[in-house]
């Protein structure tokens, strides 16, 4: 039976293989490196994608939160409200930001921060709500807002999973204050190194992003803020042009193997598949994410069969060692720590073909 790999970026490559090469070659003849008009256009393109009148790209999805966050004075004596169940790097930003991430539980079955739990969290310190789109499943940005309105808190958008979801007719990464996202390789608008960005209809914000990117800069030899040096290049933002035109295409094929795992694995009682589309909500399944009590024998037997899997994630952050000083102890959110000890993520990705997921399906038959 043929290895079927967790993830191959190989398949979407070749697709614009010889556009990368040209545009490689023309950017490497510019000689301009940083700042320069692949950004530029990768930045209005990138903003018309999600109906936003501004974005300013950046080094990474860390930056990208980091820098909303600078961009609303938050920072020390501040809290900010993070999904319980989410990549760590979320968390991280709001600790560089100065400020203290305060986690509420996210709902088992989205896998998103549940908006029921969020108003008893709110204190004087609270400041901003972060939402994470994990997995490609959009949070219930109407409530969200709500609840950020009626408590005057903004609402940065943690868009790195969910580039093309949907949730009510429009984007993710289009109903925050700020939205930040990352082009990581591995997402599904990923750039052939690190890479992030913030979107935003406040043009203040707009400004203040722009500057911090760039040592606090936006005339050269002035600098009005102590900002930072966070700037996709010239070459990746090139890169991510060209994959951008792609991006609808390649949701498309990861919603058909989505669908075929729900209709291969409906019968099977031990596990709990993801949300599926509705007339609300539009995943794009960065990964497809199944929760098991049999995880590692599970996990285990695919190995053996030639499958390989991922767990996203196997420590929940609270439990982090990074995160002792926050206090937190095993107990203290337990619809995180089950996540953690139970999800499985099976291959999605867009150049997986209807037998190869039909083997997997097959395998967890089998198996249960
Ligand atoms: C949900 C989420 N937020 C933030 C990040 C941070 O992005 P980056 O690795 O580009 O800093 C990632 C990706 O790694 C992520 O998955």
């Amino acid at each position: 039976m043929p290895f079927i790999p967790f993830l191959s970026l190989n398949h979407q490559h070749r697709s614009v293989e010889r556009d990368l090469k040209e545009c490689l070659a023309k950017t490497l003849k510019r000689g301009n490196f940083i700042l320069g008009e692949e950004v530029a256009r990768f930045e209005k393109e990138f903003a018309t994608y999600h109906k936003a009148k501004y974005c300013v790209s950046v080094g990474n999805g860390h930056d990208a939160l980091l820098i909303s966050l600078k961009a609303f004075n938050i920072g020390k004596g501040d809290e900010v409200i993070v999904p319980s169940h989410t990549c760590h790097a979320t968390w991280l930003a709001v600790l560089n930001a100065g400020a203290k991430p305060l986690p509420v539980e996210v709902d088992a079955s989205t896998y998103t921060i549940d908006p029921s739990k969020i108003e008893s969290a709110i204190s004087k310190k609270t400041k901003a709500i972060i939402p994470v789109h994990l997995y490609g499943q959009p949070c219930a940005m109407d409530q969200i807002n709500a609840i950020a309105k009626s408590n005057q808190l903004f609402v940065v958008e943690d868009n790195a999973q969910a580039h093309g979801a949907i949730f009510k007719n429009k984007l993710t990464g289009s109903w925050g204050h700020c939205n930040a996202t990352s082009f990581y390789p591995t997402k599904n608008l990923g750039a052939l190194g690190d890479g992030g960005a913030i979107i935003t209809n406040d043009k203040k914000l707009y400004q203040f992003a722009n500057s911090f990117r760039n040592y606090g800069s936006l005339k050269k030899d002035v600098h009005a803020i102590p900002g930072m040096n966070s700037r996709l290049d010239e070459l990746q933002a090139s890169v991510l042009r060209i994959k951008l035109r792609k991006l609808n295409q390649w949701n498309e094929a990861r919603k058909r193997n989505a669908n075929l795992y729900f209709k291969h694995l409906k019968e099977v009682k031990e596990i709990q598949l993801p949300p599926q589309e509705n007339k609300i909500t539009k995943p794009v399944f960065h990964q497809f994410v199944i929760q098991t009590p049999h995880r590692a024998k599970l996990k285990n037997f695919l190995a053996k069969k030639g499958i390989e899997t991922v767990i996203h994630y196997p420590t929940p952050v609270h439990l982090q060692k990074a995160y002792s000083h926050l206090r937190y102890k095993k107990g203290d959110l337990p619809v995180a720590e089950s996540l953690a000890s139970s999800v499985l993520s099976l291959p999605i990705w867009p150049g997986l073909k209807k037998e190869d997921i039909e083997q997997v399906c097959f395998a967890i038959n089998s198996f249960f």
